[in-house]
C-alpha cells in the first residue's frame, strides 16, 4: 500500500491512516487553512472515464443530509488521479469495533440501532437512492453516540469485480440479498441487509457463513436457518419478522425498510401485558359507556388469561343480554354458575334472560333458586312473581 501520509487531498493533508478497507483507504485528513479534521476516503482504483461520471454523480447524489448519515464535506479526483471522499470524522469508532462479531444485543440496543438505521435508509429510498453495502463496518458513531451509516451508495461505482473478489469483500457478501448477488439490487436489498445484522445481533452468528461461493450459494438457494435454534430466547413474533424480511423474494419482504423496523420494534418490545383484572375493568367501563362490542372483546381478554374466570362470564353474558344475544348471554350466565354455584346474582341473570325468551318455567325455577341463595333480594321476588304469572297464563 502506498504510503500517503502527507498527501494532499483536496483542500486536506492526510495525516494518518485511520482504516482500510474493501475498495480505499481511510485517512484523518486535515484542512490545509482552517485545520479542521476529517475522514478522506481514498478510493484505491482510478476509475475509467465511464465510471469516473458515475462517481461524480453517485457522490453528487449520495450528499444526503440525515442526522444518522455520515455527513459528505467534498469529493473530488486527486494525486494520481485516485477518487476520494471528504467526510466528517466519526470519534467514536465503527458500530462493529464496538461491539466485535459475535456479540449477541439486548433487545434495548437493538432497538435503537435499528431505529436510527431504517430512518437514514427510509429517507434515502424515498429519493429512490440503494445503499449497496449495509453492513457494521458501515455504521459509524458519531459525536454524540448517534449511528452515522456510511459509504451510501459507494458500492455501486466503486466495487468493481476486480475488488468484489477479494477477501476484502466477505463482510460484504455475508449481508447481501439474492437479488443483488444478481445484480439487481432495489430498496429491499438494504432491507435484507439489515436483517442479516439484526439476526447477528440476536444469535451472534449471520444467517450463512462460508467462502464466497457458499455465501453466494446460500444467499439465493438456502432459507435462513431459524434464530431460535441458535437462541431460544428468541420469541417466534421476532424471528418471524426477521425471517420475512430474509425472504429470496424481494416482494415478499415488508413493503418498506420502515416497516420491517416498526413490525421488529413491536415484536422485540410487545405492549405490556394486561392483566385479567384490568381486562374486566376495561370491559366494564365499555359496557357502562355502551361500548358493547369492545366490552365484549376486552372480557374475552380476561377469560383467555383465565378460563374459569366467573365474573368475567357473568359481565360477558350482560352484555350479551344488553345486546339481546339471548343464547350466548344464557350459555355465559350458565357457565359462571358452573364455576360459581352459590351466586344468587347468576340465577337471578340467567332467570331474567330466561324470561325474556318467554321460557317462564326455567325463568322461575332459576329465580326460587336465587332466592334460596339469597332471600335478601327482593328485586327477584317480583321478578318471580311476573314470570309466575307468564307462566300461568301459558298454561
Ligand atoms: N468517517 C469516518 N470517521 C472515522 N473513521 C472512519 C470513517 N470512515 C471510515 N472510518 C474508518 O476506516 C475504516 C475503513 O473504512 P472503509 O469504509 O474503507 O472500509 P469498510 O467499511 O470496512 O469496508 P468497505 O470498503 O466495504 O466499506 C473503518 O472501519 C473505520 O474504522
Ligand atoms: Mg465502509
Amino acid at each position: 500500500m502506498a504510503d500517503r501520509i502527507g498527501q494532499r487531498f483536496g483542500d486536506y493533508r492526510l495525516t494518518r491512516l485511520l482504516g482500510q478497507g474493501g475498495f480505499g483507504d481511510v485517512y484523518m485528513g486535515e484542512h490545509v487553512y482552517n485545520h479542521t479534521s476529517a475522514a478522506v476516503k481514498v478510493l484505491k482504483t482510478q476509475l475509467t472515464p465511464d465510471k469516473l461520471k458515475d462517481f461524480i454523480n453517485e457522490v453528487r447524489t449520495i450528499r444526503l443530509r440525515h442526522p444518522n448519515i455520515v455527513p459528505i464535506l467534498d469529493f473530488g479526483i486527486g494525486e494520481e488521479d485516485l477518487p476520494f471522499l471528504v467526510m466528517e470524522y466519526a470519534p467514536n469508532g465503527t458500530l462493529l469495533y464496538r461491539h466485535p462479531r459475535g456479540t449477541r444485543l439486548p433487545p434495548a440496543t437493538i432497538i435503537t440501532y435499528v431505529e436510527q438505521l431504517a430512518s437514514a435508509l427510509q429517507y434515502a429510498h424515498d429519493q429512490r437512492l440503494i445503499h449497496r453495502d449495509v453492513k457494521p463496518e458501515n455504521m459509524l458513531f458519531g459525536p454524540n453516540n448517534e449511528l452515522w451509516l456510511s459509504d451510501f451508495g459507494l458500492a455501486a461505482v466503486a466495487h468493481s469485480t476486480h475488488s468484489m473478489r477479494t477477501q476484502d469483500a466477505i463482510g460484504t457478501w455475508t449481508y447481501m440479498a439474492p437479488e443483488q448477488i444478481q445484480k439487481k439490487p432495489r430498496p429491499a436489498s438494504d432491507q435484507y441487509a439489515l436483517a442479516v445484522v439484526v439476526y447477528e445481533w440476536l444469535c451472534g452468528t449471520p444467517p450463512f457463513t462460508g467462502d464466497l461461493m457458499q455465501l453466494m450459494y446460500q444467499h439465493i438457494y438456502v432459507p435462513a436457518p431459524s434464530l431460535r435454534e441458535h437462541n431460544s430466547t428468541i420469541s417466534s413474533a421476532v424471528e418471524q419478522v426477521v425471517l420475512r424480511a430474509l425472504e429470496k423474494e424481494p416482494q415478499k419482504r415488508f413493503g418498506t425498510i420502515q416497516g420491517f423496523a416498526q413490525a421488529l420494534v413491536n415484536a422485540l418490545a410487545p405492549v405490556p401485558q394486561k392483566t385479567k383484572e384490568q381486562w374486566l375493568k376495561e370491559g366494564d367501563d365499555h359496557r357502562i359507556a355502551g361500548r358493547y362490542k369492545e366490552a365484549i372483546a376486552a372480557y374475552d381478554c380476561a377469560i383467555q388469561l383465565d378460563s374459569n374466570h366467573a365474573l368475567a362470564y357473568y359481565n360477558r353474558g350482560t352484555t350479551y343480554r344488553d345486546l339481546k344475544e339471548y343464547q350466548k348471554a344464557l350459555a355465559d350466565y350458565t357457565r359462571a354458575i358452573d364455576l360459581n354455584p352459590n351466586s344468587a346474582l347468576a340465577y337471578g341473570a340467567r332467570g331474567r334472560t330466561y324470561y325474556y325468551l318467554k321460557d317462564y318455567q326455567r325463568a322461575v325455577k332459576d329465580f326460587d333458586r336465587s332466592l334460596e341463595l339469597d332471600s335478601s333480594q327482593t328485586w327477584f321476588t317480583s321478578q318471580k312473581d311476573d314470570a309466575y304469572r307468564q307462566l300461568k297464563g301459558q298454561k
